[in-house]
């Protein structure tokens, strides 16, 4: 352990708060705070959860995380699912991320994401907009969780019917949907 560490500021306001015999209540900072305080992988790894949780990358690539309300271990997180999409593109499923994430560094995923180009129904224009340093805790996030499960079903081209379970997409004609404007 290093002890020429500087003392948390968390830690030494309470130090200050215990020398002076204040007793207003204690610090706590948020979970994730507290991590980066200490340990700047640790705080990456809590700001990667943190993103993958707000950024709804569950909602698609954790079988049944929305429909069990979220309510999934860590465990099963962003191991893909077999529910389809089928849509004029076919029919698409989200990946398992832990294994895409365990086969690429952080510089190759960084690269990555900053250019992903995929089929509906991935939302691939919010990972191309989203910071650098929020894609690098992604990474640190999901590498930490480590590889699991198998790869989701591959894409069904366009016109060929999946299996259930699918969600149909009737979409408007492209011209539609045209940003107004
Ligand atoms: C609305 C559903 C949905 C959401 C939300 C979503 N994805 Fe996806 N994602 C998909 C689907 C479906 C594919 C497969 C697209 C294809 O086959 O072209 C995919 C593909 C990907 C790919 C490329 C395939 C691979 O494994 O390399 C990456 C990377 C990815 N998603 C990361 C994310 C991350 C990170 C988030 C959260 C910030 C996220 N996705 C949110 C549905 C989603």
């Amino acid at each position: 352990m290093d002890t020429l560490r500087p003392v948390p500021l968390a830690l030494a306001a309470v130090l200050a708060c215990v020398l002076a015999g204040c007793t207003s209540e204690p610090v706590t900072a948020p979970v994730e705070q507290q991590a980066a305080t200490t340990d700047p992988v640790a705080g990456l790894v809590a700001h990667g959860e943190y993103i993958v949780r707000i950024a709804g990358c569950n909602d698609c690539h954790t079988e049944a995380y929305a429909t069990l309300g979220g309510e999934v271990p860590l465990a099963q997180w962003l191991t893909g699912s077999a529910l389809g999409y089928n849509g004029p593109w076919g029919t698409t499923y989200a990946t398992n991320l832990r294994l895409t994430i365990a086969d690429l560094e952080e510089q190759e995923w960084l690269d990555y994401t900053a250019t992903l180009h995929t089929r509906p129904i991935m939302p691939d224009f919010m990972l191309r907009q989203m910071r650098e340093q929020d894609r690098r805790a992604i990474w640190h996030f999901v590498r930490s969780l480590g590889p699991a499960g198998n790869p989701a079903p591959k894409a069904l081209p366009p016109g060929e019917t999946p299996p259930p379970p699918y969600f149909q997409l009737v979409l408007p004609p492209i011209e539609d949907n045209a940003i107004p404007g």
